[in-house]
């Protein structure tokens, strides 16, 4: 059957996502995205593409909604089960017997909100013991979707979503808290995050197994051709490709071979000619480097996992991005993205002149003691704005980051105190050193009237005894006369 005629209208609002947005969906299945846009445009009650198309352009936040629904995240932990027990019997033992003591290299590709890449490692845990597999597996995890990312990032799982996790694995690879299951920190570590478009975006390398699943039913087959190419080139020569379970190659080029077709367990097949395949379209090359993860898969994660709170607003005062930190300190999430920074409690408690710093020659300018108070705690930050700039010297937004100082000033304040006490308590010493002093003198003068009374108190003694001897001797006289 050909296929259905392109819609000039709808064509417009993609390429209006593509070269406004950055966001090529040209390679996705039309009926699909057309479903899907439609429901979208239900919602706001949209008849037209073109009025969608008008309503993009107007509400910023209007794109992020539309990816959602675009990019559905449904996943699960242990998802199509007989899967994973087919992981967990055969294939990953047969992976750790391939390469004794090496490093194992895992790729969720279109991973979602983290639950495949989490349980993947939960295997890896129970077939090598945690401490082998923090040494030994290192994971990659990677989707185009950022709000996915950035739960996937955090490993925090409701009751409902863990549900399918068996009781022990639960209690061995997740902390409880009152409302949450959040997963083994370390072993969390051993996963990077990034963002990563499967159709456009340089492929890691030398992996030894790829989880692609439920992800390429969303695209056309010469797209779904493209990722397959770049999954293969992903690959180790011994490395293997699942994929979800209602998908399967439809090309008469056999570029994998199947392991176990039920479970759609594929391992390389022919060796490929990279460049007959790479390109989606001959207009837009697509350039491949082997780099293990891509540098801005890498910065990413960085600015993710700094322990510095970090926003980057854009040159219309938008939030573009958080990181973890940032999250964590101003309750923010990603559903604040694309809102304007002055609406944000952040924003407000920061003012406005923020967004208005004059960058004297592209320095960066630091704001010194700025408060930040929630209910419970009043916190102090040293905040450097820096501008960010284009190739062409375009002033693209600005970052922030918030360097916490409460502790320092805490302390400032404290030795502030303690400086004014001991201040205080060397005048009262003085004074009453002082007055000690005056007391000594005042009784060395009382001493020394005290002596003068005494001899005084003498003389008289001894003139009273003259005059008594001579009274009694008179009388004596008087007597014998
Ligand atoms: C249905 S979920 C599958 C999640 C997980 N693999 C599973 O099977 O449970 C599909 C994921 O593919 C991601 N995705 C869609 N297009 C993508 C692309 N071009 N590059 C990378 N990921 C993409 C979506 O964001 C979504 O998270």
């Amino acid at each position: 059957m050909p296929p259905p005629k392109p819609n000039p209208e709808f064509e417009a609002l993609l390429d209006y996502l593509k070269h406004n947005r950055g966001c090529d969906l040209t390679g996705y299945k039309r009926s699909t995205l057309i479903r899907r846009f439609q429901h979208r445009m239900r919602q706001l009650n949209i008849e037209d593409y073109p009025n969608y198309l008008e309503y993009l352009q107007f509400h910023i936040n209007e794109y992020r909604a539309l990816l959602n629904e675009v990019l559905i995240n449904v996943t699960g932990f242990f998802r199509d089960q007989a899967v994973w027990d087919y992981l967990s019997v055969s294939l990953i033992p047969q992976i750790i017997r391939q390469q004794p003591n090496q490093v194992i290299r895992v790729w969720s590709a279109g991973c979602a909100g983290g639950q495949e890449i989490y349980s993947l490692l939960i295997l890896l845990a129970e077939a090598l013991g945690i401490e082998s597999c923090l040494q030994r597996v290192q994971c990659y995890a990677t989707d185009a979707d950022e709000a996915a990312l950035q739960q996937a990032r955090q490993g925090i799982y409701s009751n409902s979503e863990v549900s399918s996790i068996h009781p022990e694995w639960l209690e061995k690879y997740f902390q409880r808290t009152e409302s949450n299951y959040i997963f083994h920190p370390q072993l969390r570590r051993r996963i990077i995050f990034g963002r990563h478009n499967l159709t456009q975006d340089a492929p890691i390398s030398k992996i030894d197994l790829i989880l692609c699943r439920n992800v390429l039913i969303y695209f056309n087959s010469n797209v779904q051709m493209a990722i397959l190419v770049r999954l293969h080139f992903a690959l180790k020569k011994t490395g293997f490709l699942v994929l979800g379970q209602s998908e399967t190659f439809n090309h008469h080029r056999a570029i994998f071979t199947a392991v176990n077709l039920k479970h759609r367990v594929y391992t390389k097949g022919l060796a490929l000619d990279m460049k007959e395949h790479l390109f989606i379209s001959p207009k837009t090359p697509q350039k491949v480097t082997v780099e293990p993860p891509s540098q801005s898969c890498f910065w990413q994660t960085a600015f993710e996992t700094s322990p510095v709170a970090q926003l980057a607003v854009d040159v219309n005062g938008y939030l573009v991005s958080t990181n973890e930190q940032a999250n964590r300190l101003f309750g923010l999430s990603c559903n604040d993205w694309q809102r304007p920074l002055q609406d944000l409690e952040v924003g407000k408690q920061l003012g406005f002149q923020i967004l208005n710093q004059p960058f004297h020659r592209h320095h960066p300018v630091v704001l010194r003691n700025l408060e930040w108070s929630s209910l419970t705690t009043t916190k102090y930050f040293d905040v450097t704005i820096a501008p960010v700039y284009d190739a062409k010297q375009k002033l693209l937004g600005i970052t922030l980051a918030f360097l916490e100082i409460t502790e320092g000033k805490k302390l400032r304040e404290k030795l502030e105190l303690t400086n004014l006490e001991s201040s205080a308590l060397k005048n009262t010493l003085q004074s009453l050193t002082s007055e000690l002093n005056i007391a000594q003198i005042e009784l060395a003068s009382v001493r020394q009237e005290m002596k003068l009374l005494e001899d005084t108190f003498d003389i008289d003694r001894s003139i009273n005894g003259s005059i008594d001897e001579s009274i009694d001797r008179n009388k004596t006289n008087t007597n014998s006369n």
